[in-house]
């Protein structure tokens, strides 16, 4: 008999067909909305689940599912899981690093350069029938050539943006993370590790790429966007709840900073409602990874480690390996 397994929200076809290969699968093909209660319902009996970032995996679902051993997740961020609780359990916990690193730091660029040069706004602009004559002053920007890009986190999709910034467009690459980067890895990102103070200070475009934990839940709050300059940007596409939304909107509304890009929300989908009466933040439903490509990647990926870890094979993205181990 084949192991079942969940495969939690929709996904590519194909890659539900190659895990039916392997496994009895349980699928959701119509994306419903399951409550936790209907997860935890529907988990019952199968060892393994194919999960994305708005599963929860905490200790009431492995506590009412102690025999699941796996939980793969179709994402590199894993804030959903309660790694800890998983680990005690034995249940091994993977992820997506590394195939949607160049996707998501396009995204980060382009969404950053959104917000500085206007898009949106300009396009609504447009849309609305208001643009009647060419003026000097229309929806003038800040310039990305030349300016001081800030990072605020430096795994790899921070050193992919970091890259773009300083060998495409001629940026002063600054960044602040919690360990430094090597020498080597400075070199090829032309980049600068400065504290969080500078950071904030000197940067005329500020990118955030650090996880969520407890310890970045509102890194970037009122106090911190008081710091930065009235003409820099910020672009956040790490994860709801690393920006006080509240406090992005009230700075954004008062010109405390001077735009934003935003592709990621505290309580997503719901979206604060300060963001969405302001012209001068560039709003997108948390697509930095969203090419089919770098997609359809992370599920085969995510698909790779259910069935190795399975199939007595080497799941190639563990969170946890300790576990394998055991
Ligand atoms: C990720 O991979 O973490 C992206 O945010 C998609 O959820």
């Amino acid at each position: 008999m084949k192991p079942k397994v969940l495969v939690a929200r929709a996904v590519f076809p194909e890659v539900v067909e190659r895990l039916r290969q392997f496994f009895e699968v349980d699928d959701n093909p119509q994306d419903l909305a399951w409550s936790q209660a209907d997860l935890i319902q529907r988990l019952q009996g199968k060892v393994g689940a194919f999960t994305t970032g708005s599963v929860r995996i905490d200790v009431a679902l492995l506590t009412a599912n102690p025999q699941l051993r796996v939980v793969c997740n179709m994402a590199v961020g894993y804030n959903n899981f309660d790694v800890p609780a998983c680990t005690a359990r034995g249940v091994l916990c993977t992820n997506t690093p590394d195939v949607l690193t160049e996707t998501t730091a396009d995204f980060g660029f382009v969404l950053m350069m959104a917000a500085a040069r206007r898009i949106t706004e300009g396009e609504h602009y447009l849309r609305r029938g208001d643009w009647k004559k060419w003026s000097y002053n229309q929806l003038t920007g800040s310039d990305i050539h030349g300016a001081t890009l800030g990072i605020l986190g430096m795994g790899r999709i921070g050193q992919g943006i970091a890259k773009r910034g300083a060998h495409g467009f001629g940026m002063k690459v600054i960044y602040h993370n919690r360990s430094r980067l090597t020498d080597d890895k400075e070199a090829e990102c032309r980049a600068a590790y400065v504290s969080k103070k500078e950071l904030l200070q000197q940067a005329d475009h500020l990118v955030l790429v650090l996880p969520y934990s407890a310890e970045s839940h509102h890194a970037i709050g009122a106090a911190e966007l008081a710091q930065m300059k009235p003409t820099a940007t910020l672009t956040n596409i790490a994860r709801g709840g690393i920006v006080d939304d509240a406090a992005l909107a009230h700075a954004l509304a008062t010109r405390q900073i001077s735009a934003a890009g935003i592709d990621v929300f505290e309580g997503e989908p719901s979206v604060h409602p300060g963001l969405l009466k302001l012209s001068n933040v560039v709003l997108t439903p948390h697509i930095a990874s969203a090419t089919i490509a770098t997609r359809l990647a992370m599920a085969n990926l995510a698909a790779d480690n259910l069935i190795a870890a399975l199939t007595g094979g080497v799941p190639p993205s563990p969170i946890n390996p300790e576990v394998l181990a055991r």
